[in-house]
């Protein structure tokens, strides 16, 4: 699904650059894949994007420097690695 018309920016890309760990905003989704906000009626989807995918991603960066990877977001931690975590930072 096309979010941004005015610069053809689809849902997919928006959210693989907003888990990139060096988005650090809504305006760098468009800056990263070379867009800028023209007409600015994607900025709330874009914002609601950035919330969902970059928090998840960064938060599980947080869990374990392992995890940075520009993909993060699609790890799915199994319960028996997220106590082995818990078990080696206690
Ligand atoms: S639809 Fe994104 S700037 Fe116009």
């Amino acid at each position: 699904m096309i979010v941004c018309v005015c610069n053809g920016l689809k849902d997919s890309v928006c959210r693989k650059t907003a888990a990139n760990e060096q988005c650090r905003g809504v305006g760098c989704i468009y800056r990263l894949n070379g867009a800028r906000v023209r007409c600015g009626r994607c900025v709330p989807m874009m914002r609601e994007i950035f919330d969902t995918s970059a928090r998840s991603s960064h938060e599980l960066a947080a869990v374990s420097p392992v995890l940075r990877q520009p993909d993060a977001a699609s790890v799915v931690m199994r319960p028996a690695s997220r106590a082995a975590l818990d078990h080696h930072e206690a």
